[in-house]
């Protein structure tokens, strides 16, 4: 394999139709900043790619519902996600977005090449129409009954209750969304990629890493999870697949090829083009050569992403790039699966997340503890899970606790004893003692272990193994904060006073070196310690390797006469209360959405259209309640006897559950007075009272105006 000269980092382009959620960031975004900051620090030429993804059916129906253009929404949340990514500190080389003409025209540019190489088929097909709102329908606007558990909503690409990956074709009763309407199937042609025909090195170049001979990565680096979904794929055998569809927001086929109005690039020709189009920009606004990063194979091209993007990286995008020529292929796509919400799946529609930009400003200066806890619990393997109470013990046991108190022990004694200043101390002082025969002393042992401890962080980064990259960093705090009881100064400086000075050095040794460690994962932790060491913020400009190279030459990175600041804690605690109230937000949020949901999908369809001679057969009658019982032995049947004005009637009604008997005498209703009687429970039934039933379930008796008397005839 060649060396690695330059790395190109990507993090997968979120959807412009909703905000950041904690699994956005614990999915792809903090593991390529952390990652990213890592190579940085280590010296590395590397640009780290993002963008919003504004295209796509998920955005067009958002503009529906609000009443908006999609280039309204799309501008809303791509500045939304600029500002959220910033303060949360991911820190994007370049953040970029699809509605711009550059990414429009380089990704059309790449359809064309595909295109004259002849690696399209043109094929026609039939896909449901929408003759009302004159439209061909993509896979999300069409629902339905769902083929394989009848689930009465599932979508044209899939089932969210049995979770089946479906095609339109295969819903029962399909529906459009946009109208209502009962969809027909329509003629369409469009571009077709042969994925089947890259079937073969494709297996090859993921599981041997080969392509033609030519090692290009090493498999065993990456997570079975990713090779395992991959394989079943293309164990299944790879179709050709439809490159275009019938949209009206997104980009255009170039117009000049036939055929191509109306149709717009998928997203897999689209969103992930825009990496190209994000490292163009950024080449021309830093004057470089966005070439070098994609079409040089001295290049590492990384793609971090969520599980639901898999096949889409590791399969159609090396594909598209293969087909293109000149493009390297990945050399990993380290994908992390979900992060789960206080036991159940995060989901926008059900408003069930923690919304970052919220956080943001529910916990100002405080970026760093939600970053902790995402990484620490980072979905790397499998899904795992956040909770509230779980983000509160983080914070309050490893980093106030542990990391916060280590730092403030070690700076306000330095400021206690030496009145700030990094004292000098005797080299040839071996306190340990005299059993320890090694020659070397307790100062430059520690370091030593110090240096493994940091080349084993590092270790853990190259390999994608942040979880426990993070607990590395945390070993080091403890291990300060061991040899800072161990040692006592606070009785040992009457006593001992040179032996303090020793163990004092060291230890702000280990704040320097912690500041450098702490900020590819708590980037504003580390500014923070950097500015109570009295030092500037890192640049990330190999700071992490010059480290390792001082602890291991046994070279004191901070010297003697050094002024260090005045304590100041790292962070903070946070309170019961602040957590209850989270919990309390989101159980109402839930709460809200489920009504909102049923308020949406309940109130019953409209039935078919009936004839007016027969609804003049019904006869319609006002009357009161005058008595009422519950039926012995049923939940939902009260026995009314109604004033009809004329005559009494005995009705049953099933509004049992929603009232009580006692409540209800008095009330006006409409009777359905020629409805065949029914013996119900051995009592006979002479009618109907009506009913108006709320989007939430709620039952309300239709009830004539005051003025008009019992027994009066509605029509
Ligand atoms: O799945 C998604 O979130 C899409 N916006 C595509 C992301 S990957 C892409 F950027 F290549
Ligand atoms: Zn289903």
């Amino acid at each position: 394999m060649k060396e690695i000269k330059r790395y190109l980092v990507t993090a997968a382009l979120p959807y412009a139709n909703g905000p950041l959620h904690i699994g956005h960031l614990a999915g792809a975004y903090l593991s390529s900043d952390v990652y990213v900051r890592f190579l940085r620090l280590s010296g590395k030429d590397v640009v780290y790619i993002c963008g919003s993804d504004e295209h796509g059916a998920a955005i067009t129906t958002r503009a529906l519902k609000e009443d908006k253009t999609p280039q309204e929404i799309v501008d809303t949340y791509h500045t939304q996600f600029r500002d959220t990514f910033n303060s949360i500190g991911v820190s994007f080389d370049m953040y970029h977005r699809t509605s711009d003409p550059l990414h429009h025209q380089t990704s059309q540019d790449f359809f064309r090449v595909l295109n004259d190489k002849g690696e399209f088929v043109k094929k026609e097909t039939k896909q449901y129409y929408d003759t009302e709102a004159n439209q061909f329908l993509a896979d999300r606007y069409i629902k339905g009954t769902c083929p394989k558990c009848s689930h009465d909503s599932a979508y044209g690409d899939q089932c969210e209750n049995c979770g089946s990956s479906l095609s339109p074709t295969e819903l029962i009763n399909p529906q459009s969304t946009i109208s209502g309407s009962k969809p027909i199937l329509k003629e369409t042609t469009h571009w077709y990629l042969s994925l089947d025909k890259y079937q073969e090195w494709l297996k090859e170049w993921l599981n041997n890493g080969t392509l033609n001979g030519e090692k290009l990565h090493y498999p065993e680096d990456w997570k079975n999870h990713v090779i395992g979904q991959c394989n079943s794929w293309l164990d299944s055998g790879l179709q050709a697949r439809s490159m275009t569809r019938d949209l009206s927001w997104g980009v255009d086929v170039p117009q000049e090829l036939e055929g191509a109005e109306g149709k717009k690039l998928y997203v897999w020709l689209d969103a992930p083009i825009g990496y190209i189009s994000a490292t163009k920009q950024w080449a021309s606004d830093n004057g470089k050569n966005w070439e070098d990063y994609w079409k040089d194979d001295s290049s590492a091209l990384i793609h971090f992403i969520g599980k639901d993007n898999i096949v889409f990286h590791c399969i159609i995008f090396p594909a598209i790039l293969k087909a293109h020529g000149d493009y390297v292929l990945p050399v990993n796509v380290p994908a992390n699966q979900f992060m789960n919400l206080e036991g159940d799946k995060i989901s926008t529609s059900r408003n069930w997340a923690v919304w970052v930009h919220e956080y943001l400003k529910g916990f100002p200066d405080q970026q760093d503890a939600l970053r902790y806890a995402l990484i620490k619990n980072m979905p790397e393997q499998k899904d795992s899970e956040f909770t509230w109470k779980g983000f509160q013990d983080l914070n309050n046991n490893e980093l106030v606790n542990n990391l916060a108190n280590f730092v403030n022990r070690v700076i306000v004694l330095v400021n206690k004893y030496y009145e700030g200043l990094v004292p000098e101390f005797d080299e040839d002082l071996d306190i340990v003692g005299p059993d320890d025969e090694e020659e070397i002393t307790y100062h430059d042992a520690e370091i030593l272990r110090l240096f493994d401890n940091v080349d084993r962080l590092c270790d853990r980064l190259r390999k994608y193994d942040f979880r426990s990259a993070l607990s590395q960093l945390m070993e080091i705090s403890t291990n300060g904060n061991q040899i800072l009881q161990h040692n006592a100064p606070w009785k040992a400086i009457k006593e001992n006073p040179e032996q303090v000075k020793v163990v004092m050095n060291l230890l702000v040794q280990y704040l320097h070196t912690m500041a450098i460690c702490l900020r590819p994962f708590l980037p504003h932790a580390s500014d923070r310690l950097r500015a109570l060491l009295d030092q500037k913020p890192l640049t990330e400009s190999g700071e992490l390797t010059d480290l390792c190279f001082q602890l291991c030459e046994g070279e004191l990175p901070i010297t003697n006469g050094h002024k260090l600041s005045k304590a100041k804690h790292l962070f903070s605690r946070i309170d019961d209360d602040v957590i209850e109230t989270q919990i309390e937000k989101l159980k109402a949020s839930k709460t809200q959405t489920a009504n909102i949901a049923t308020a949406d999908s309940s109130l019953a369809p409209l039935r078919d259209t009936i004839q007016y001679d027969v609804f003049i057969k019904m006869d319609l009658r006002t009357a009161t309640i005058k008595e009422a019982k519950k039926v012995p032995k049923t939940d939902k049947l009260l026995q009314l006897t109604l004033d009809v004005g004329f005559e009494e009637r005995t009705v049953l009604s099933g509004i049992a559950e929603h009232f009580n008997a006692e409540d209800i005498i008095g009330q006006r209703v409409t009777l359905l007075a020629n409805l065949a009687p029914r013996k119900i429970r051995g009592v006979q039934s002479q009618g109907m009272i009506l009913m108006a039933e709320n989007a939430d379930g709620k039952l309300n008796f239709v009830q004539p105006s005051p003025e008009s008397e019992n027994g009066s005839q509605i029509s």
